[in-house]
């Protein structure tokens, strides 16, 4: 590997998550158990929900958590286009439809205007994703949902920590869930995260991650559980494990300070980047705090002489790793297809998307690769001004 490269990101393991896995390792127990509980208080403490309940992904949450509602086939759900496709899949899986509609232009986040018109009798659910971490207009998310009686689960894959109002992302809606994966700013390399502040929801979801087992089913081997067990439905196997728990309870420990060292490094882009006209920069509005999960910016293709993936082979050949997030839903072949989506019926993701990139923001980044990342980008750009 070349060790001039940047890449996009990096998981931030110290020695804390190492000891705590190789203590996991020597315990014996590798699967669900102590740890996995451990975590989940901890987590559940952190956010100040109800109740958090672990499981394999957010692919795994959004699904139980829709199992949970009583989601079934002919029912619709809606998604926005712009997010990665586990938050429509998760729809599918039931033979419901998910009902993909377009963003508002400044935060990229679901249009509060695109969900009013895309209700109809079979709507049952709506899931808000926060793009890129920041919360989405959750109060009249919210009001919509009690007026048409729906249910909300919030996608907060990006959004480990971020606040709207004061409140902490995963106490706000019925439901939040939330992402461990590889790249999340709190990371067990596979993972997630039911929070809510209901009860029936959380022992459902928690019955359905193991089996349909009613009972405490991870305990089934260890000296105070009992081999008998009934199952109550079929469930899923989506649960936890201490190996993840080995990594997510140090991370947990530090999300703040990782959280800190994303707020800098936006800081130092915002900064260097606030008067280069040859991009614009995300809007974060002013009663939220994003997780700063990604660094969104905008080309404005207009006043360059290339495209976005020159740009960015170019900043890959400068040894600068760079994400784009997302292609819309609507683009990709099964959702486009299925549902008969067209680019002209999503037009501001349709606008957007050709001009999106994303710039490393993690943790380990030092200043030497913040100005790194700065530099290279503002000279392609100017290089390429039209
Ligand atoms: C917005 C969004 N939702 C859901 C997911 C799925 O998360 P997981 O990989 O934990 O299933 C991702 C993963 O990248 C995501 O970005």
């Amino acid at each position: 590997m070349n060790k001039d490269y940047l890449l996009f990101h990096k998981p931030y393991i110290t020695e804390e998550e190492i000891n705590e896995m190789v203590d996991t390792l020597r315990s014996g127990w590798l699967s669900m158990g102590p740890k996995t509980i451990k975590f989940e208080e901890e987590f559940n403490k952190y956010i100040g929900s109800k109740k958090s309940v672990a499981v394999s992904s957010w692919t795994a949450a959004g699904h139980l958590t829709l199992e949970a509602f009583g989601i079934k086939q002919g029912d619709e759900v809606i998604v926005p286009t712009m997010t990665f496709p586990a938050t429509a899949e998760i729809v599918c899986y039931f033979g419901a439809k998910p009902v993909i509609v377009d963003i508002e232009e400044d935060t990229l986040n679901i249009s509060l205007e695109q969900i009013e018109k895309a209700i109809t009798s079979k709507t049952k659910a709506i899931i808000p994703v926060h793009y890129g971490g920041q919360p989405c207009d959750l109060d009249e998310i919210n009001d919509i949902a009690k007026r048409y009686n729906l249910r909300v689960l919030e996608d907060a894959a990006h959004s480990l920590p971020a606040t709207y109002k004061g409140n902490k992302i995963g106490t706000v809606s019925e439901v939040t869930c939330f992402s461990f994966y590889a790249t999340k700013t709190l990371s067990t390399g596979e993972g997630g995260m039911i929070c809510t502040n209901n009860e029936e929801i959380a022992e459902r979801c928690a019955i359905m991650r193991l089996h349909g087992i009613n009972r405490d089913a991870w305990k089934r081997y260890s000296e105070s559980g009992s081999w008998y067990y009934e199952v109550v439905a079929p469930g899923y196997k989506y649960n936890f494990t201490d190996l993840q728990a080995s990594l997510g309870l140090p991370q947990l420990k530090k999300v703040d300070e990782m959280w800190n060292s994303r707020k800098y490094i936006a800081n130092r882009y915002t900064e260097a980047f606030k008067d280069l006209d040859l991009i614009t920069l995300h809007t974060i509005k002013p009663d939220r705090e994003s997780s700063w999960h990604l660094y969104p910016v905008r080309l404005n293709l207009d006043m360059l002489t290339v495209t976005r993936a020159q740009i960015i082979d170019e900043l890959k050949k400068n040894n600068v790793g760079v994400g784009v997030h997302f292609m819309p839903i609507n683009k990709h072949l099964f959702y486009s297809e299925t549902f008969q989506l067209k680019d002209e019926d999503f037009p501001v993701a349709s606008a957007v998307f050709p001009r999106l990139l994303s710039l490393p923001i993690y943790p380990g980044m030092n200043d030497n690769n913040i100005d790194k990342v700065i530099n290279v980008f503002t000279d392609i750009l100017k290089k390429y001004k039209r």
